[in-house]
């Protein structure tokens, strides 16, 4: 029996604000309790543990330090690596397992969504300590506990954020904070940087709460002289800049404060930028001249901590540096949140973790993927299913979809019903049904026409459906594409053949049977399953590991609809070793695709409209004369999406 209530702390947004005003004036107790040197012994019998996944010295140790201090015992894993986690074990059971151990579990992981998923599983209550790039509330309650001391009211004060304000975590759950504290946001991100979509729609939905966004040049000259900025006509968004976003929107501040009070300056997250991205130039550095004018004088200025470069020195023994107090607030503020989890324990309301309203959960295998690489759904192995809410959506055409943990936007073209097997391209006409489908478990949701196509899904009222293609003819385009392999590359000992799933994987098996029948040569043969997240690459051969590295792969499908399938099993392979040269094998070309993508190998050309779908039904290798006469390329168009009286069918 757990001995604290499940008041998990995922979001700053999971505490009301009546919540933190408690947990303020408990902390101010208790730092006149430790300045007197009092022993406190209210969490004598509980034990903490640390779970952490990623580096850290103040969060972990100013809470460890907390539950010391409350007379509470702490169990630490902050090398992750010396724990079963390096063995492959899922977050989701490390903390169900945890939860037998300790009473409460503070984690830092480096996935979006992590603590989510880990206050589904443990039995006792977590708290977010820093999920990748989303949230760190216990640091919000740090800099804000800090803030209103120093200014002594939060309602109406301007806070400029500057630098990383895209993977930044304590800035997202500050800026939550700050919006509903009713503070004044001006964001000044480093070229790139900006607060990202998700943040922004949230405080939009939840808060109806907007700000204004400034490059450093304009903070400048605004912190010089704000006049001057409102009368600059070419960016209408500046004119509003301090008096609460466009019309309407929002107005915590109603006339424009004379000053900024606060500047909170934050580290670039160079751990999170994608591979692509490249370090920012011109990043933020802060010196004592920002607070030289007379809109600046009075500002604080705040840094979550660690700093690299973007603070200077200097400024450290100037009074407005308050920093190393948000830092050395960690223990009375984390003292004072563990101390509110015993007093509500104690106390007779109950918090229960239900999933989010409206939540959509699909089957397993028509389940979309999150489309942030970096969500805790796409590490956790096949059992967390995905889950979503509707979102809204700008394009009419569009079906949006909102994860459950990392909070990620899913814009999907084509929707599909479980029971019929139907799917449909989605338009606005659809939104009726597809709210019904939410409702009884019923949805599916889809990337492209082949992903549909390939859980067995057939379009809503396929038209005029005509076969193309039959048994013989289809054999001989199989034959036709073999003879092209052969005839084109010189040494076939280096090819291995990946076949798209399911029906590339098919067709390569009947390539590679051709080619050792035409040459001796028994080519390697794998399967790529693009809409796998674990193990997407794997061999048909049985035991036979899988290499890319130096070899000719020839990627190997059935049609190309878009492209899109092809070019994301090339960026899997690429993924996983070095090919020495990659070529396209396709049984049907259709003339056009979405992608700049040529196939070197074509089976047969059969030029369609865009409308028009190819559908290829193929036998499996082995299958005898008579599988492969029920070979089949069937060509139709999609038409028209379903009516009421079909949809429940
Ligand atoms: C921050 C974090 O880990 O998100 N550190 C902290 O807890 N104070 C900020 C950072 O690492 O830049």
């Amino acid at each position: 029996m757990p001995r604290l209530k499940k008041l998990d702390v995922v979001s700053i947004e999971d505490l009301s604000t009546a919540e933190i005003e408690r947990i303020f004036t408990i902390a101010e107790e208790l730092e006149r309790s430790l300045e007197q040197g009092k022993s406190l012994t209210s969490a004598h019998n509980l034990v903490m543990s640390t779970l952490f996944y990623e580096p850290s010295t103040r969060t972990r140790l100013s809470f460890e330090s907390a539950m010391h201090r409350l007379g509470g015992a702490v169990i630490s894993s902050a090398d992750m690596q010396a724990s079963s986690a390096a063995k492959g074990e899922s977050l989701a059971d490390t903390v169900r397992v945890v939860s037998n151990y300790a009473d409460v579990i503070v984690l830092r992981h480096p996935q979006d969504g992590a603590a989510r998923v880990a206050a589904e599983y443990a039995t006792c209550p977590i708290i977010n300590a820093g999920d990748g790039s989303r949230e760190h509330p216990t640091q919000t309650l740090c800099d804000l506990y800090i803030l209103k001391k120093k200014k002594g009211y939060l309602k109406g004060l301007t806070v400029a954020l500057c630098g990383d304000l895209k993977y930044g975590r304590t800035v997202h759950s500050l800026i939550y904070a700050l919006a509903r504290f009713g503070a004044n946001i001006v964001a000044v991100p480093t070229a790139g940087m900006n607060v990202p979509e998700y943040v922004l729609d949230r405080l939009a939905a939840e808060r109806s709460y907007s700000f204004s966004t400034v490059t450093m040049d304009e903070l400048k000259s605004l912190a010089g002289g704000l006049d001057a900025l409102y009368l600059t006509p070419s960016a209408p968004h500046q004119m509003a800049l301090f008096a609460g976003g466009a019309a309407g929107e929002r107005a915590p501040a109603a006339e424009p404060p004379a000053a900024l009070d606060a500047f909170y300056v934050t580290r670039l997250q160079k751990e999170r930028l994608g591979s692509k991205e490249s370090p920012a130039e011109n990043y933020v550095r802060f010196d004592a001249r920002a607070l030289k004018t007379h809109r600046t004088q009075e500002a604080v200025v705040m840094h979550p901590l660690p700093r690299t470069n973007e603070l200077a020195y200097e400024l450290d023994e100037d009074p407005r540096a308050i920093y190393f107090q948000q830092a050395a607030a960690g223990v009375p503020v984390r003292m004072a949140l563990i101390a509110w989890m015993i007093e509500e324990t104690a106390g007779k309301d109950v918090r229960l973790v239900t999933p989010a309203e409206g939540a959509v959960r699909f089957r397993a295998e028509t389940a979309p993927r999150c489309v942030n690489s970096n969500c805790i759904t796409r590490f956790e192995g096949l059992y967390l299913r995905p889950r979503f809410r509707a979102a809204r959506s700008v394009d009419p055409n569009r079906f949006n979809l909102r994860c459950d943990y990392c909070e990620r936007e899913l814009s999907a073209e084509f929707v599909g019903h479980t029971r019929s097997h139907r799917y449909y391209k989605f338009d606005e006409s659809m939104h009726g049904f597809v709210r019904q489908w939410i409702a009884d478990g019923s949805l599916a949701v889809f990337d492209s026409v082949k992903q549909a196509e390939e859980h067995g899904y057939e379009p809503y009222k396929r038209g005029p459906q005509r076969e193309i293609l039959k048994g013989g003819e289809v054999s001989q385009a199989v034959e036709s594409l073999a003879d092209q392999i052969v005839a084109d590359i010189p040494d076939l000992a280096d090819v291995t053949l990946v076949g798209v799933v399911s029906h590339g994987g098919l067709l390569a098996m009947r390539l590679r049977a051709l080619i050792e029948k035409k040459t001796g040569v028994h080519p390697p043969c794998a399967a790529v399953d693009v809409y796998s997240a674990a193990d997407p690459i794997r061999p048909l051969d049985g035991s036979e590991e899988f290499s890319a590295e130096g070899r000719t792969i020839v990627i190997v499908d059935d049609v190309i609809n878009s492209g899109w399938t092809v070019q994301r099993a090339m960026t899997m392979l690429w993924q996983i070793g070095r090919p020495g040269a990659v070529k396209l094998a396709v049984l049907i070309d259709r003339g056009h695709r979405a992608l700049p993508i040529r196939p070197n190998y074509v089976g047969k050309n059969i030029p369609t409209s865009r409308t028009e779908r190819v559908q290829v039904r193929l036998a499996a290798p082995g299958a005898g004369a008579t599988g492969k006469a029920q070979d089949r390329v069937m060509l139709y168009s999609m038409v028209e999406p379903m009516r009421e009286s079909e949809a429940t069918r």
